[in-house]
């Protein structure tokens, strides 16, 4: 069963009494600070580039100098980009329920700077350089063109986790078992369709968790959790914890 619009009444008293909240962020959260979510169109410079080619070891492999240039771009883009009032919220949302787990796909530090602690980073962070031949972490020049490895000499690239390659094993294992084990699971600014993260929204579900989506746009997923809220995070976030606070 879904219900659309504004926040539950029921969700509120599920919120209040769960011992573990876990939350999956994706990029709808930030884009209210600016950062362009990866399936909208992309804009200026990159309009005829689709960020899902772009996101892929064989585009780095073929165009080292293309990707590194638009990483580049990103990481100016989010480096100017301030968190949102969602980013806050969700900050704010760790004080009133005993646990919470943070998992975000994104890349953006913008939880961490808008005060969440411990956020589990299932697709890495846009500001690390690794060695693109054994992923390590590297701290090199990276003002030239294709940073090299000081150790191997091999590329670096951004350490990012890219389509077709294995998300960071403590990322995944600590995710999977905060969604296994949470009694409230709330999918946020993400379209669930890139796995294995959609897929921890369903672990929640199955493992009797209250799932609830936050998505102005009510995805495909959102017909087997208990609750869709048609809406921006930076609206319905702080809605929520405003509700948490009053106790009403
Ligand atoms: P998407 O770009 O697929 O989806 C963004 C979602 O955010 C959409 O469902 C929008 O409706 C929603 N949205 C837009 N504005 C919003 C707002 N103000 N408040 C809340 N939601 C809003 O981004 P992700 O689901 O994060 O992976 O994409 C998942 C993964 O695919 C990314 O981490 C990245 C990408 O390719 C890799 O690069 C491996």
């Amino acid at each position: 069963m879904s219900e659309s619009g504004r926040i539950p009444a029921a969700l509120i008293r599920e919120l209040r009494s769960a011992r573990h909240v876990c939350v999956l962020t994706g990029a709808g959260i930030s884009a209210e600070s600016g950062v362009p979510t990866f399936r909208d169109a992309q804009s200026g410079l990159w309009e005829k580039y689709d960020p899902l080619d772009l996101a892929t070891p064989e585009a780095f492999r073929q165009d080292p100098a293309l990707i590194w240039r638009w990483y580049r771009w990103r990481r100016e883009l989010v480096a100017a980009a301030i968190p949102n009032a969602g980013h806050v919220a969700l900050a704010r949302l760790a004080s009133f329920v005993p646990r919470l787990t943070l998992v975000t796909q994104n890349v953006d530090g913008l939880h961490q700077r808008a005060g969440s602690a411990d956020v589990i980073e299932f697709h890495g962070n846009l500001f690390d350089d690794r060695c693109a031949a054994d992923g390590c972490v590297v701290d090199c020049d990276s003002v030239a063109e294709v940073p090299v490895c000081p150790g191997c000499g091999s590329n670096v690239r951004p350490g990012v986790v890219w389509f077709g390659e294995s998300i960071p094993e403590t990322a995944l294992h600590h995710s999977f078992a905060a969604a296994a084990e949470c009694d409230v699971f709330l999918s946020i600014g993400t379209s669930s369709l890139v796995f294995p993260a959609a897929g921890l929204a369903e672990i929640a579900n199955e493992s009797g968790a209250t799932v609830a989506e936050i998505n102005p746009n009510t995805t495909g997923m959102a017909a087997g959790f208990d609750y869709a809220i048609a809406g921006k995070s930076g609206t319905v976030l702080p809605e929520l914890v405003a509700r948490l606070e009053a106790r009403d």
